[in-house]
Order: structure tokens, then C-alpha cells, then sequence
């Protein structure tokens, strides 16, 4: 294969990737399972501040407290993990003493890094998947289910498998790339620039009917909703999401306390 036929099927691979969410029951052979994880561990990293746990049972999963996607054959937690570099540095007669923020920072790059390697490499290999974002909320009971010690914690859940045909899916918007990939400098985005934004993402959401097939609707807990699904577009969804209103306090800094990062 020529140079310019694999990249033209590894941008293809990338450009049709989509979230599955309904899986045929087929199994993921050890095989299969073994090449994506490994293609996820060759991601650029940082120091390698990442593992991840898979397993087939959605009861253990349901135990964790994580709604994973039930037809899926496998599900991954994806997490931080300081505990093994830490072990490393006692071999090498060193004390951890870096600024958790930080590390924090960089343990969430390698692996959303990983991921996204992962992901890639599932895509080519026939099969699709979908990401969970509440995992670190429910960090005390995964640490439970799964065996986990402190300074190691979830960022991110993922179901994955063959994607079931009879499912819906469509690609789904994004914004125009020169609101968000700006050469030199900053785009201090204008109202004309906002709405454009907001066009290609409502027009692509609504044209596919995302919210009303899925009946997924943030609820105005404090005002009367005068939105039907009808018009209830992306950029209502993620406006009703990041309102105070919305806010829960500040929960995930206690659980990364609890878990053993030092936060002030
Ligand atoms: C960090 C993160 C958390 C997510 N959480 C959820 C989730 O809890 N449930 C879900 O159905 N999809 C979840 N998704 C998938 C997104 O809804 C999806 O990626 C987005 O709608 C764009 O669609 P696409 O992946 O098909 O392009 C999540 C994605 C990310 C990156």
C-alpha cells in the first residue's frame, strides 16, 4: 500500500469515528483486545501516569456504580496512576514530593492521550465505542470493585465493542475549525463569530434529531422550560449543564483528597 492510501484510511478511520452506544453480541477476542490496549500504551506521554482496568462484567461495573452501556462485551476505567511511578522512585531511593496539581495535569494528559490512541486503533480494527465522564465521582466504589489502591484515579469509563448496525448513528457536528484552530494568535471570537458556532452545532443537532430520539433534556429546575424537543438544540444542552444552577457543590476535590492527592 502507498504512503498516501494508508494515511487516506487512517483519516477516514478518524473522520468516521462516532460514539456506539447499542453493540452486537459478539465477543472481543484476547487478540483483539490485546492490540488495542497495547496501541493505546504507545501514546505520547508524559511520565506513563496512566493504567487502565477492563473487564467483561457489567455487574462488577454496576457494583462500581458506573452505568455502562449493557450490551457492550467489555468496559475499560481509564486512570491516573502515581502509585506506580512512586514504587519506582523508592527503587531508585527518592521520596515523591512533586506539586499534585501538576501532576494531576499531567497524569489527565497521558490519558486522555491513551484513550484516544485506544479508540483509534478499535475504530480500524472494526469495533466502536463510548466514553462515561461521571466515572471520578464514583472513585470510592470503583476502588472498592476493582482492587484500587491510593494515588491511582479514574478520569474516564468506556464501553466498547462491535457496533450494532441497527443503531443510529451518524457523525456528529463540530465546530467550524476556524473558531477553534486559530493561526498566530487567539480568535477573540466576535457575536457573528458565537452564532456561527452555535448554527453549525444547533442546525447538525436538531437535523439529527440527537435529544429527541435519545429524550435526553437537561430539566430547569427553577424556571419553566419553554423549549420543547423540538427545538432543544446543543447549545441549550450544554448552556443548561454549565449553569450554577446546575452546580453541586465543588465534590470532586474531597474525593481526590480522599484518594490520596494532595490538594490545598
Ligand atoms: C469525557 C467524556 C464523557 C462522556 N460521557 C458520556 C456519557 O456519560 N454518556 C454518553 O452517552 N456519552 C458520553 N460521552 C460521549 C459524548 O456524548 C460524545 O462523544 C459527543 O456527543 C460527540 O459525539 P461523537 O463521539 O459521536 O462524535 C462522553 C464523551 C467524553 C469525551
Amino acid at each position: 500500500m502507498t504512503d498516501h492510501a494508508t494515511s487516506k484510511i487512517v483519516l477516514q478511520v478518524i473522520h468516521n469515528r462516532r460514539s456506539i452506544r447499542e453493540f452486537l453480541d459478539k465477543p472481543v477476542s484476547n487478540e483483539v483486545l490485546t492490540k488495542i490496549l497495547a496501541a493505546g500504551f504507545r501514546a505520547p506521554f508524559a511520565a506513563q501516569l496512566c493504567s487502565v482496568i477492563y473487564t467483561h462484567s457489567l455487574e462488577k461495573m454496576k457494583e462500581a456504580g458506573i452505568s455502562a452501556y449493557p450490551t457492550a462485551p467489555v468496559h475499560m476505567i481509564f486512570f491516573i496512576d502515581f502509585c506506580r511511578l512512586e514504587k519506582i522512585m523508592a527503587h531508585r531511593g527518592y521520596e515523591y514530593g512533586y506539586d499534585d496539581m501538576m501532576a494531576i495535569w499531567l497524569g489527565i494528559q497521558d490519558v486522555v492521550l491513551m484513550i484516544e490512541n485506544l479508540t483509534i486503533a478499535a475504530e480500524s480494527l472494526g469495533l466502536g465505542s463510548v466514553l462515561y465522564g461521571l466515572t471520578p465521582l464514583k472513585a470510592d466504589s470503583i476502588a472498592e470493585t476493582f482492587n484500587v489502591p491510593k494515588r491511582v484515579f479514574p478520569v474516564v469509563g468506556m464501553s466498547i465493542g462491535y457496533p450494532d448496525s441497527a443503531e443510529e448513528t451518524e457523525i456528529r457536528p463540530r465546530f467550524p475549525l476556524e473558531m477553534t484552530a486559530f493561526k498566530d494568535e487567539y480568535l477573540h471570537h466576535t457575536d457573528e463569530d458565537i452564532k456561527a458556532c452555535m448554527k453549525k452545532m444547533d442546525e447538525g443537532f436538531l437535523a439529527q434529531g440527537y435529544y429527541i430520539k435519545s429524550r435526553t433534556k437537561v430539566e430547569l429546575v427553577d424556571k419553566e422550560d419553554t423549549i420543547g424537543f423540538d427545538k432543544y438544540s446543543w447549545s441549550e444542552h450544554i448552556s443548561r449543564k454549565f449553569r450554577s444552577a446546575s452546580r453541586k457543590g465543588d465534590p470532586l476535590i474531597d474525593v481526590l483528597r480522599r484518594h490520596g492527592f494532595d490538594l490545598k
